[in-house]
């Protein structure tokens, strides 16, 4: 039944016909969206990325075209040559593009025929999201994918075009490569050549970007994939898209600036909205002290506030007990909330577990008096000092949480954002774009017994913490910026390290001797040593950015060919089982264990 082109091309796209065109004699190809019969006219609605035409078969037109047409299905791929009509009276459809036209068909090719698909080709279907992937290649045919994807080249596009114009190369870096840390697993290529040698596939081209600078590219950005082997989220993928840039002779308001410019070219673009600049700036501190997080979502209200001077010395044991022991107590006023259910009550708790909070104490504030399991702990005048701290007003109720900080900050930081949803307190229309700087270089990694990088090893702690490096690592300040929007980490960068003695040191704080970062970064050192420039850059979660400009909730629906959260393929059934001969080529014997 399959026929080829013959003679027939395209002449318009089926989004692109209007009333204007009537007239006109045209070849339109696309996928069958439904075939109705009507009283012996046959109406089909013919799709491609563009949009959807309705073409007519007419007995009256053409008794052969018309019987042809009866073999028609949902997604067979047609050819169709016709006239252009304005559609009768009363027949127009205003909800589609081409909705004031028709094509008659005189000619029809049937270029191939389809399998009834697995589930319907349109938006709002109510398919699992395993058996989308399966068959992502139909998925994709969807209005709403197709958007996404078109969206994700402009933006794509729009980026290149900015960064060009403002003298950046594009300069490719490789992909099997060795480590660049990131705080992430690497991904593991065997080598073949060097038996039990692998390379390490990119968390990031960060150390080929500061070589760049090195060599004197002095401008570089490059749209790239990078690799992390880690637990998997809405908004994380195991192979993601970055777009990366670095510059020499610049500080970290070089970088940020010519950021902002560059978000506000991209959203003016994409969304036709005016950003206004510069970004708000919040640290590190301030962010996790008032928002619970480092990455804040600054729509809505709801802050959090300390009270542990207050509690401290309070007969409530558990309260005096963590601040005595090194702990915070947080609390987050939840204004007129004071109808929660208990149940509702429960079901927070339960969601403040999942970031390892023992527990979570409540008031309501009642005209005349507290209603509160924990109440009748406190004295009068720690009372009243807590409604001034937490501006507690009747029909309040506030939320505490006990424990160590990050623990404290992390949960009722979610616990806000969880709420700010639930209670709708979020312009979905809004872009709340907010920088965060002055991070701590380190962090302590309590099972590791050791300082990790809170970034990555190579970011330039503060001019004046120097002092501080083998002194007081935790207090040591970074020169790293994340941009942050509507609470989600959309970038992050920083002025890096181009002295080899300062590189040694923060190598040494993260506990590596001589000859461990020696044999690690010993390159890097020794290009550093060489005459670097100082140099700082960014780096923009791209998908992130893309699922931002097309309000979706999933990383997933703007990637073509996403994982799971098994980072499997589902399409392709990648990672998949190779061949003992293929393993004795990389000099390879598999001992698969299994959770012992
Ligand atoms: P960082 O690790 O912060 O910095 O990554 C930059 C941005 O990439 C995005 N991102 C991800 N997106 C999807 N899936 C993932 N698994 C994932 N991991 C990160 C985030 C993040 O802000 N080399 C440094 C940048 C630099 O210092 O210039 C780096 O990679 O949006
Ligand atoms: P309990 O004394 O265990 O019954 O707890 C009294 C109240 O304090 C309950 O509402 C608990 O949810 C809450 N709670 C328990 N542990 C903590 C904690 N670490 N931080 C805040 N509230 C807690």
């Amino acid at each position: 039944m399959s026929d080829n082109l013959g003679d027939m091309r395209r002449t318009h796209s089926c989004g692109r016909l209007k009333g204007g065109d009537v007239g006109r004699e045209v070849v339109l190809m696309g996928w069958v969206q439904r075939r109705r019969d009507h009283g012996g006219v046959i109406f089909v609605d013919l799709r491609d990325r563009e949009g959807i035409t309705q073409v007519v078969f007419n007995p009256t037109v053409d008794a052969d075209v018309h019987q042809k047409a009866h073999v028609i299905r949902s997604e067979f791929v047609l050819a169709v040559r016709g006239r252009v009509d304005a559609r009768p009276a009363g027949m127009v459809n205003p909800n589609l593009k081409t909705g004031e036209i028709e094509v008659t068909v005189s000619e029809l090719k049937i270029l191939n025929s389809a399998r009834t698909p697995p589930f319907l080709i349109e938006d709002g279907v109510d398919v699992s999201e395993t058996i989308r992937l399966t068959y992502r290649h139909l998925d994709l045919r969807r209005p709403r994918l197709q958007r996404n994807m078109i969206t994700r080249h402009r933006a794509a596009a729009s980026v290149r075009s900015f960064l060009n114009a403002q003298d950046f190369l594009e300069i490719e870096t490789p992909v099997l490569t060795r480590s660049t840390p990131e705080g992430a697993r690497d991904y593991l290529v065997p080598s073949r050549v060097q038996p039990g040698r692998f390379y390490a596939l990119p968390q990031s081209p960060q150390l080929f970007k500061q070589l760049l600078m090195i060599s004197g590219f002095d401008r570089y950005y490059q749209i790239v994939r990078c690799f992390r082997d880690e637990d998997l989220r809405a908004d994380r993928q195991p192979e993601f898209t970055q777009i990366d840039a670095e510059m020499s002779f610049v500080g970290e308001e070089d970088v940020m600036a010519l950021s902002e410019q560059m978000m506000r070219d991209l959203f003016k673009t994409l969304q036709d909205t005016e950003l206004s600049l510069p970004f708000a700036r919040l640290t590190y501190d301030e962010a996790v002290d008032r928002y619970g997080l480092d990455k804040p979502d600054v729509r809505f209200g709801l802050e959090l506030r300390e009270v542990s001077d207050i509690v401290e010395h309070s007969g409530f044991k558990l309260f005096s007990g963590v601040v005595q022991k090194g702990g915070i107590v947080k609390a987050l006023n939840a204004k007129g909330c004071i109808n929660f259910s208990r149940k509702e009550i429960d079901d927070l708790t339960d969601f403040v577990a999942i970031y390892r909070a023992k527990g979570l104490a409540w008031i309501k504030v009642r005209e005349d008096s507290w209603q509160s399991p924990i109440a009748k702990f406190f004295s009068d005048d720690e009372k009243a000092a807590l409604a001034e701290r937490l501006d507690m007003q009747p029909g309040d109720l506030v939320f505490f949480v006990a424990d160590q900080p990050k623990i404290a900050n992390e949960s009722l930081g979610y616990l806000r954002n969880h709420l700010g949803r639930k209670l709708d307190l979020i312009d979905p229309q809004e872009n709340a774009f907010v920088w965060v700087t002055h991070f701590p270089l380190f962090a302590y990694d309590a099972a590791a017994k050791r300082y990790e990088s809170l970034h990555h090893p190579f970011t330039a702690p503060l001019e004046e913490d120097y002092g501080l490096l083998e002194k007081d690592p935790p207090a040591v300040r970074s020169r790293a910026y994340d941009l942050v929007l509507n609470g989600s980490e959309i970038g992050g960068g920083s002025i890096r390290i181009h002295q080899r003695r300062v590189q040694e040191r923060v190598f040494k704080a993260l506990g590596m001797d001589r000859s461990t970062y020696e044999d690690k970064f010993g390159f890097l050192l020794s290009a550093l040593d060489s005459g670097a420039p100082p140099h700082g850059g960014i780096a923009f979660g791209f998908d992130r950015l893309v699922m931002m400009l097309c309000r979706q909730a999933s990383i997933r629906d703007v990637i073509a060919f996403p994982k799971t959260q098994k980072a499997a393929c589902l399409l392709t059934d990648a990672p998949a089982e190779v061949t003992r001969a293929q393993l004795d080529e990389l000099s390879l014997r598999l001992r698969v264990l299994t959770g012992e």
